[in-house]
């Protein structure tokens, strides 16, 4: 069970953070990774959020730093990437959990929303795999996991930013690890289904029906149950670690089965 730890690893989860109480992608997955024995970086643009996550953590015993950056600004992360490599002398994950959804087909959506949302799903990986990748290149080992989503190959609602980010971001995400593949860098991306998380009941809440889309949604699903933020940490874990040593390029989904299906 060794090859599914990572003890020790330095770990850099950006997005660690959660948009509200309760247990997001973000969160669940730092957490995990502190808790398979990794150095966590809490990374995220709102302070309390990453502090909650550090305290969390080491609460649990676990090791956890937190840090300030706002992932579409490259000399933020060039900043935030380079502390942690100097301090801790390796990057040995790269996690990429920062997206956003903004509603809307072509014609709903505004210019300025589209170019916010790619900066924040695409161009966020982007900078952040451009500062990280020299440090893996260094050690001859480095794993990446992106966090994208079902959405980016098949259509569930009108969010076409949120769509075209996603794809991209796959594409970005086989692009690193097709080129970096000898370098002993891994790189797979996560395709979360419906997750029932602080962000999508915050979205849910802001409707007067709020319990029956809640019930809807677990309805659409193939398992009949919507997942959770520790059903994507634990693919995270996987893909993390040396368990995965042989898994590269993938776009692994989670969500129940959903994409199987005809909707
Ligand atoms: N929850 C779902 O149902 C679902 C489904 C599919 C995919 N996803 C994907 O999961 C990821 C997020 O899941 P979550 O549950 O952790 O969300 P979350 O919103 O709870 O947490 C995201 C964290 O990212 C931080 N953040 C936002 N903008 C940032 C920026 N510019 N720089 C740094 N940090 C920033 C937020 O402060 C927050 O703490 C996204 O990539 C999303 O597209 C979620």
């Amino acid at each position: 069970m060794e090859q599914f730890r990572l003890q020790d690893r330095v770990a850099l989860v950006f997005g660690a953070g959660s948009s509200g109480p309760g247990w997001g992608n973000g969160k669940a997955t730092a957490v995990t990774f502190a808790r398979a024995g990794a150095k966590v970086i809490a990374i995220d643009v709102n302070p309390a959020a990453a502090a909650e996550t550090v305290a969390l953590i080491r609460a649990e015993g676990g090791q956890a730093e937190m840090a300030v950056c706002d992932v579409t600004q490259g000399a933020q992360v060039a900043a935030v990437i380079g502390d942690a490599a100097a301090r801790h002398g390796r990057i040995d994950v790269l996690h990429n959990n920062v997206g956003v959804t903004s509603r809307g087909g072509v014609i709903e959506e505004s210019e300025e929303s589209f170019r916010r949302t790619l900066d924040l799903n695409l161009t966020s990986a982007f900078l952040t795999c451009k500062y990280a990748l020299p440090h893996m290149i260094r050690q001859g080992k480095g794993a990446i996991v992106n966090v994208s989503s079902m959405t980016s190959i098949r259509y569930v609602y009108p969010y076409v930013s949120y769509q075209a980010s996603k794809a991209g971001l796959n594409q970005l995400t086989q692009a690193v690890a097709m080129q970096h593949a000898r370098q002993g860098i891994r790189a797979n991306a996560i395709l979360p289904g419906f997750m029932d998380t602080p962000i999508t009941q915050q979205v849910v809440g802001q409707y007067a029906n709020a319990e029956a889309m809640k019930a809807e949604r677990a309805a659409r699903t193939v398992m009949g149950r919507q997942g959770s933020g520790w059903d994507v940490a634990n693919a995270a874990l996987f893909l993390a670690s040396d368990a995965a040593g042989y898994v590269n390029g993938v776009c692994l989904s989670v969500d129940g089965g959903q994409s199987c299906i005809v909707p």
